[in-house]
């Protein structure tokens, strides 16, 4: 980027959130990948970031954090109800992870995602000065792009998806096709996290859009628009540094003691979601058990869950299902002193994510269907001494990249029970080989050579 361009994100979400009451209220930066990864790039220079406080109401007037311009975009209950829980989580989201649940179409939700995608574009095209850079993110902008376009003809716009995009005979179910497929390519660079995904896109776009190319280059509206994989992933050096500190050895040694040092631990970390595949997981778990393959006394899961998108009903389904299973399981199995699952529906802290991380055997990443998942990228950072095995869904972006870990498809009960107990007995040679690999092409391809290379293409 030239050193005086300035870099404008822009995503549903502000990369801080308020914590505290009354006069001890701050913002403080929030975790997750995607703040981790523009961190540096925006200190470097000197950025906004335009995005939603996460609650209803009015927008706080825009202010300065660690020198990041932060304009607040706010919206009323109404537009949480309809743009977010709706349109976002109800229609969308289910629709570009395979149809898991039925996508919901309605028109009301429909022109609400208008009007927050166009206040959006407007902030965005009234914070970009000359030779600014705007990048936006993810499934809730997808209009965004065109919109800024038409306000700022001047400006450098890229987009990036977070999640997949379907193929074809999925995404032709959307009513309003046409009109996000124009969206997208109001940028000059669209980015996926995987190759298909780009090319579902491409050819999206070349039947719904005037649009003529190929694959990476469309032509559309005499504009050239650029597409293109760029894998995300995470500050791999911080994982690692984070899983030699003190404390998270002594705390991984701790978790290791209570669960009983003789017994192997898997582990799974997930956002409370019915993409992730825990109920399926779970089946594959109780399946050992009932067959007598694995016993209570030599394993344990321990399955941490984050809530997530608590006022959605098919999540709060899922949620029942899931503890209703964790009970049986748990009924039917655990001894005394051997609990079969270990359920924790929280947040955790990354000193803790990381003690349990290191503590795990094995690591389950089974999701039905994923963008990336970050999750098994931070167990293989976190992995300073090459042990430890990660099973990870074919379904998952990340699959891509990680042949060497041992893939599973998440919609096979048994296969995923085989592949548990596969890597329960990897011989230690051969695991530490597999992950000797995995922590290659993880430090190598980190969340700053994600960003570099977004923007590199972005500006080309
Ligand atoms: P998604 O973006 O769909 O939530 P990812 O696996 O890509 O899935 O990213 C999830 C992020 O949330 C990871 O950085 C992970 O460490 C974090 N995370 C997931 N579960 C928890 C938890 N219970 N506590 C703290 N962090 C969590
Ligand atoms: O993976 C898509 C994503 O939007 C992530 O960027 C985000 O961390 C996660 O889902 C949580 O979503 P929400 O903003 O709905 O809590």
């Amino acid at each position: 980027m030239r050193k005086d361009s300035r870099l404008i994100v822009v995503a549903n979400r502000l990369p801080v959130q308020r914590v505290g009451r009354g006069s001890s209220a701050r913002w403080e930066r929030s975790s997750g990948g995607l703040v981790t990864a523009m961190s540096p790039i925006l200190r470097r220079h000197a950025g906004v970031w335009i995005g939603w406080t996460g609650n209803a109401g009015r927008a706080p007037a825009p202010f300065t954090h660690e020198r990041l311009m932060i304009r607040p975009i706010g919206l009323s209950e109404r537009e949480v109800h309809d743009y977010y829980q709706g349109f976002c989580n109800r229609t969308i989201w289910p629709l570009f992870h395979d149809a898991l649940r039925p996508p919901e179409f309605q028109r009301d939700r429909w022109d609400c995602y208008i009007e927050i995608n166009r206040r959006f574009a407007r902030a965005a095209a009234r914070s970009a000065r000359r030779g600014d850079i705007i990048w936006v993110h993810d499934y809730q902008l997808l209009l965004a792009p065109r919109m800024i376009r038409e306000l700022r003809r001047d400006i450098k716009i890229g987009f990036f998806l977070h999640i997949p995009f379907p193929p074809e005979e999925l995404f032709a179910w959307l009513p309003w096709r046409q009109a996000v497929v124009r969206g997208l390519l109001g940028a000059d660079l669209v980015g996926f996290q995987t190759f298909s995904d780009a090319q579902n896109f491409s050819r999206a776009a070349r039947r719904y859009a005037p649009a003529e190319g190929t694959d990476t280059e469309i032509t559309c509206e005499n504009r050239r628009i650029r597409i293109n994989a760029f894998p995300i992933s995470i500050d791999f050096r911080d994982f690692e540094r984070r899983a030699n500190q003190s404390a998270v050895v002594q705390r991984a040694r701790q978790i290791r003691q209570r669960i009983g040092p003789e017994r192997r631990i898997m582990l799974a970390v997930d956002r409370l979601d019915y993409t992730k595949g825990i109920e399926s997981r779970l089946r594959a778990f109780e399946d050992l058990l009932e067959r007598k393959l694995i016993r209570v006394e030599d394993c344990v899961l321990i399955q941490i869950a984050v809530p997530s998108r608590e006022n959605v009903t098919e999540y709060q389904e899922m949620r029942m299902r899931i503890e209703q299973t964790v009970g049986r399981i748990n009924g039917e199995f655990s001894q005394p002193g051997h609990v079969a699952v270990h359920y924790f529906r929280r947040s955790v802290t990354p000193d803790d994510l990381s003690a349990y991380y290191r503590a795990a055997d094995v690591m389950l990443v089974t999701p039905l269907r994923d963008g990336m998942n970050l999750v098994a990228k931070e167990y293989v950072a976190t992995r300073t001494d090459y042990s430890g095995v990660l099973v990870l869904s074919e379904f998952a972006g990340a699959a891509r990249e990680l042949r060497r870990a041992l893939l599973v498809n998440p919609h096979d009960i048994q296969g995923v029970a085989a592949t548990i107990l596969q890597a329960l007995r990897l011989p230690r040679d051969e695991a530490r080989k597999r992950m000797m690999i995995l922590r290659m092409i993880v430090r190598r391809h980190d969340v700053y050579d994600w960003a570099e290379k977004f923007l590199e293409a972005l500006e080309r």
